[in-house]
């Protein structure tokens, strides 16, 4: 857990050019290449596997057909409850310009764009890991939530 938390994210540095900008508009591969990058320097799959398969809800191999990913098409969904933690955690803040916390009620409409299987998905996790209580976090950091 504690790995794939520190991790899951790493694939975002191979995203940065040499003038130090990020290119966001390879954001959703971040979570591959972060999965190459670990591979790279010899981790076990099962840390690798925090990087590519934390996006939103999971991607599926159709996902990435019907809605033309540009991602190796592949099934990229958290198996282990290790996984499906992260990824679920992750869902709770965002790296915006200043960070904000998100509730899981903002997030689940952020994510109805990806199809209703996803809202479905992420409630039923809010239902086994449980909504955080995010108000310890907002006076602490500082940073809004919307
Ligand atoms: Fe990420």
């Amino acid at each position: 857990m504690r790995a794939g938390s520190l991790l899951h994210d790493i694939g975002v540095y191979r995203l940065y050019g040499a003038s130090g900008k990020l290119d966001h508009t390879r954001y959703l591969q971040h979570g591959v290449l972060g999965y190459e990058l670990l591979l790279e320097e010899g981790f076990p799959d099962e840390i690798r596997r925090f990087c590519s398969c934390h996006t939103g809800m999971g991607i599926s191999r159709s996902d990435v057909r019907e809605q033309g990913l540009p991602l190796p098409v592949a099934d990229y969904m958290a198996e282990s409850g290790e996984e499906k933690l992260v990824m679920y955690a992750d869902k709770f803040h965002s790296k915006t310009t200043p960070p904000t916390f998100v509730s899981a009620v903002s997030y689940a409409a952020q994510v109805r764009r990806f199809g209703e299987n996803k809202v479905v998905t992420f409630k039923a996790m809010c239902e086994t890991f449980g909504v955080p209580d995010l108000a310890p976090f907002t006076t602490a950091y500082g940073y809004a939530l919307v």
